[in-house]
């Protein structure tokens, strides 16, 4: 039985699995978490596999000694479609990925054509091919990468305007792509994105007239379920604030400060 005051681990190239961090919380307030942010690898999208795999199976074995959780959580669909099996392999705890919400989009659809946004390295993975071709057999799946969405999700949660410009961008190629008109649920196949949901949602529906009934879904709730349910049955000890820690020149977490507070977390520290 582990230690309660042994955290949750939750990782990511910045501050995207924060919407992983966001529903974990909802069903486990009570659990002491360490959310780890490689600002000084984000981003990986732009990044190749073997960079990723490196990276990502590095940190995470160095987080796992300094720290001893007694779960991680690789809050980041770049990350866990490169690397979740060889991290997997690697740590002595359990680990649990997070993909693109496909399959709860491909229920959620009635047309039967859902669209993928994620990262460069993400729609590229043959993970996804392995979940299309799982789910999405006899239907449509539309994948556009949309790095720039990532970059305007760090800039909000820095308290920084949104450049709409981006997002309509990425929404605007995505439904250009295919049978787009058909296109009735959207995987935001990345952590970051669901930050800016609001306003993609919002951009959808009155700049480019997409019908107010087209889902955006994501991951995070599934997510937070699937720890809450590995851990059932074990207690948990918070002593004081959860943790939040950078890889890089700490001044890279700069403005991040209310966004952080608001969510329970103590000042950005350096890995
Ligand atoms: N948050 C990450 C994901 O879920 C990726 C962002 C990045 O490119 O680093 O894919």
């Amino acid at each position: 039985m582990a230690d309660p005051a042994s955290p949750i681990l939750l990782f990511d190239s910045g501050v995207g699995g924060l919407t992983v961090y966001d529903a974990l919380r909802d069903v486990l307030p009570q659990a002491p978490v360490i959310y780890a942010a490689d600002l000084a690898g984000l981003p990986y999208g732009t990044k190749t596999e073997a960079q990723v795999a490196a990276r990502v199976a590095g940190l995470l074995g160095r987080m796992t000694e300094r720290y001893q959780p007694r779960l991680a959580c690789i809050a980041c669909n770049t990350a866990s479609t490169i690397a979740l099996g060889m991290v997997r392999d690697v740590l002595e705890i359990p680990v649990v990925g997070t993909v693109p919400a496909i399959k709860p989009a491909v229920l959620a659809s009635k047309s039967g054509v859902i669209g993928l946004l994620g990262t460069q390295a993400t729609i590229r993975q043959p993970y996804v091919d392995q979940l299309e071709a799982e789910f999405v057999a006899g239907k449509t799946l539309l994948r556009h990468a949309a790095p720039g969405l990532v970059e305007e999700a760090e800039k909000k949660l820095r308290g920084q305007a949104v450049d709409r410009t981006v997002l309509r961008a990425a929404l605007a190629d995505l439904a250009a792509s295919g049978n787009g008109a058909a296109m009735d649920a959207v995987v935001l196949g990345c952590t970051h994105f669901p930050l800016l949901k609001d306003e993609l949602q919002h951009i959808a529906t009155f700049d480019l007239g997409w019908s107010p009934d087209v889902r955006f879904l994501d991951g995070a709730a599934g997510i937070a379920g699937r720890i809450s349910h590995l851990l059932e049955g074990q207690s948990f000890a918070r002593k004081g604030l959860n943790r939040f820690v950078v890889t890089g020149p700490i001044a890279r977490a700069a403005g991040l400060e209310p966004a952080l507070a608001a969510r329970g977390f103590g000042p950005a520290e350096a890995f």
